[in-house]
């Protein structure tokens, strides 16, 4: 039987997502509460893991080892670092990395965790086609597409720090939990995907961007996830 495990980032999406829940029972940890449930008719566990790669691989681990989730999803918000992807644009992993490893002093690649035979931590590929085809059917007024998320401890808002992760890492979005949560899965062997909202331009314009947006993204997000559950 799946059970999925949702790591929210913004309080809005994670709310929306627990009220959906039946039979709830929530449990703390590490700082977190985990709400245990039904979710359209699928075990699931809500959690806001809060903000970063620290607390999102304790996140990821605990939902692991505590709840035996066997899928993982992480939805939030993400500043765009490609033309094609705007404001209220859904983009999901194709995979994920960290933006903030750099051990190329030692002949690693940019981004490259040493030791672990490889850069990126790629997505499973049904989920991706689940939350393609849940987006579609529940947001269908929403672009959605496919791309490489890059995270790393900062909000990216600076030019030209956008650039080097646009040349450098080729991502398609840049936010701060989504590699640790692929990091996470992958060296469990469970399933993941990640989904994220383009919330602004990962530039100067990002403050003015960023609360406005914020209801919509974790609405549609919400929606979308719960779709998902149904399939998984
Ligand atoms: N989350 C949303 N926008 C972001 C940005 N520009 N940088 C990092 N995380 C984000």
């Amino acid at each position: 039987m799946s059970k999925i495990g949702i790591i929210g980032a913004m309080e809005l999406e994670v709310e929306t997502l627990k009220s959906q829940l039946t039979e709830t029972k929530i449990t703390k940890k590490a700082g977190m509460e985990f709400h245990e449930g039904i979710l359209n008719g699928c075990p699931a566990v809500v959690v806001r893991c809060g903000i970063g790669k620290v607390n999102a691989a304790l996140c990821v681990q605990i939902l692991i080892d505590l709840f035996e989730v066997t899928h993982v999803v992480n939805t939030g918000v993400a500043g765009s670092l490609n033309a094609e992807l705007n404001i209220g644009d859904i983009l999901i992993s194709r995979d994920a990395l960290h933006h903030d490893m750099d051990v190329t002093i030692f002949g690693y690649q940019p981004g490259e965790v040493p030791q672990m035979g490889r850069l990126e931590f790629p997505a499973d590929a049904r989920m991706m086609e689940l939350a393609k085809a849940s987006c579609e059917k529940v947001c269908s007024d929403i672009h959605c597409s496919f791309g490489r998320v890059v995270s790393g401890d900062q909000f990216i808002s600076d030019g030209t720090i956008k650039d080097r992760l646009i040349n450098v890492y080729h991502g398609d979005c840049a936010e701060m939990e989504g590699a640790s949560i692929a990091h996470g899965a992958y060296v469990n062997g469970i399933p993941f995907v990640i989904i994220r909202a383009i919330s602004d331009k990962a530039d100067g314009s990002a403050e003015m961007d960023y609360p406005l947006f914020e209801k919509a993204a974790a609405e549609h997000s919400a929606r979308l996830v719960a779709d998902m559950a149904t399939y998984i």
